[in-house]
């Protein structure tokens, strides 16, 4: 059983291909959260932790949903988790195994690859450009075709990730600056100049918190499950979305395969 998360696709193809060779069920973690989050995973059957990095940890949505999961057994099962970012890890696989022992689990080996940066809300902070963001992608694909075998056989003990120099500093400081003042969806806003109530940013917010469709202007809920993973705007067509003033100016990105 693969438990994963994505904003903007990267993850969600990494966790795909997985799910292909190990023929596993894939659970999108939003569409679970409001039901007891007790699974039966079969006998011999791997579990698998997929998501993108965000601020140097797991999202928040993870880390809640690993709180209230209950796996009889869980223990007896291979355990691994796989994380996409756009550089750093920083200490994400120690949260998340420090969040794993509370429901005793443990990964046997955790895994991180590089993809395209979706992360645009500081001002410092954009895509990367087309050249970088090919580049990564197509290392991607290898690393992925790579770790996937280790997951495949159930490799134990492995740690293979891209971790800098800070990861206490990224991870702890920096990070529970992002978690508290950062993730929040207070600053989306549409320029109604350029929106045509299209409805897709509503469709793709992994977690409903756009009210509006066609003919009908986007409103976000603030349901407090917003992970600011910037997918409603990165998937806008007329690139209508801001945040704040830190995304004037800036480029958009989602997974596709071309
Ligand atoms: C809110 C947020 C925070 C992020 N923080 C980090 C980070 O701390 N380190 C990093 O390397 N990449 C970070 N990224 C980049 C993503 O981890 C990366 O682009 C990931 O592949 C996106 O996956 P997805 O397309 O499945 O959402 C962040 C992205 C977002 C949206
Ligand atoms: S995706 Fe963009 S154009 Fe379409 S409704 Fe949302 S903000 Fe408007
Ligand atoms: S409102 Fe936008 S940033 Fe927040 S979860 Fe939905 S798609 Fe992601």
């Amino acid at each position: 059983m693969i438990f994963y998360f994505s904003g903007t696709g990267n993850t969600k193809w990494a966790a795909e291909y997985v799910s292909s060779l190990t023929n596993e069920k894939l659970i999108f973690i939003p569409d679970v959260l409001e039901g007891d989050c007790h699974f039966n995973v079969e006998v011999d059957e791997r579990i698998g932790f997929c998501f993108p990095v965000h601020g140097w940890r797991p999202p928040f949505i993870v880390r809640d949903f690993i709180r209230r999961l209950r796996i009889d057994d869980a223990a007896a099962h291979y355990c691994y988790a796989l994380a996409t970012c756009g550089d750093d890890v920083g200490l994400t696989f120690e949260y998340l195994n420090k969040d794993l022992a509370e429901i005793g689990l443990q990964t046997d080996s955790v895994f991180s690859f590089i993809m395209p940066e979706s992360y645009v809300g500081f001002p410092f902070m954009n895509v990367d450009k087309k050249e970088k963001r090919d580049a990564k992608k197509e290392k991607g694909v290898k690393e992925l075709n790579l770790l996937a075998q280790d997951i495949v056989v159930r490799k134990k003990g492995l740690c293979i990730i891209n971790k800098s120099h800070w990861p206490i500093i990224n991870s702890k400081v920096i990070g529970s600056f992002f978690v508290e003042k950062m993730v929040k969806d207070t600053p989306f806003r549409v320029e109604e100049n350029r929106c045509v109530k299209c409805g897709i940013c509503a469709d793709i917010c992994p977690v409903d918190n756009i009210k509006g469709g066609l003919g009908i202007e986007p409103e976000w809920l603030h349901n407090g499950l917003c992970t600011t993973c910037f997918a409603c705007y990165h998937h806008c067509p007329h690139h209508a979305i801001e945040f704040g003033n830190r995304t004037k100016n800036k480029g958009q990105y989602y997974f596709h395969k071309k």
